[in-house]
């Protein structure tokens, strides 16, 4: 089995950070490497030749995902890293994060760029996600791992 899991993602105010340590911690104890890159915190975009996974917290412009509200701020710069280099051809999917009090708009943004760039929306998970989410999507990037072997 791939015992690294290459990870992209944006945290501006920490919840996924948290997620990611944490899943990282997990992962570890299973003997696997968790490769992970905050774009908010490298200021220079990089070709990523590994394949990986991207998460992606929701920051859209108010109003209710639908008629409104569907623009994304604040995170446009994960997009330019996608874009990078072909980057995004070696994303192999997308987990989504945000609140769910923004309802129509939970994780919205991910599921933007899952269409945008093609790649598949893998699951989504609120906040700084629980025990049990680090434990799915742990499970799930495990399996993944598996099939690019
Ligand atoms: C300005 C702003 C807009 C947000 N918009 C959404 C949204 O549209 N949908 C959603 O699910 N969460 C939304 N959120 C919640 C964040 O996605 C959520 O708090 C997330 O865990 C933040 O991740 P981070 O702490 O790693 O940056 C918004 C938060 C802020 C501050």
């Amino acid at each position: 089995m791939n015992k690294n899991i290459y990870i992209l993602y944006i945290s501006l105010t920490g919840n996924t950070k948290s997620f990611v340590h944490r899943l990282t911690a997990y992962l570890a104890s299973h003997d696997v490497t968790v490769h992970a890159i905050n774009v908010k915190e490298t200021p220079d975009m990089q070709k990523l030749s590994q394949p990986f996974v991207t998460i992606l917290p929701a920051f859209l412009d108010g109003g209710n995902g639908r008629v409104n509200g569907y623009h994304e701020i604040l995170s446009p710069i994960l997009s330019h890293w996608l874009g990078y280099a072909g980057n995004y051809q070696r994303c192999y999917g997308i987990i989504g994060s945000g609140n769910r009090n923004f309802n129509r708009q939970f994780a919205l943004t991910a599921k933007q760029y899952a269409k945008r760039f093609g790649f598949p929306y893998l699951t989504d998970f609120e906040l700084r996600g629980s025990q049990n989410d680090i434990e799915r999507i742990a499970s799930l990037l495990m399996e993944k791992a598996k099939e690019q072997n």
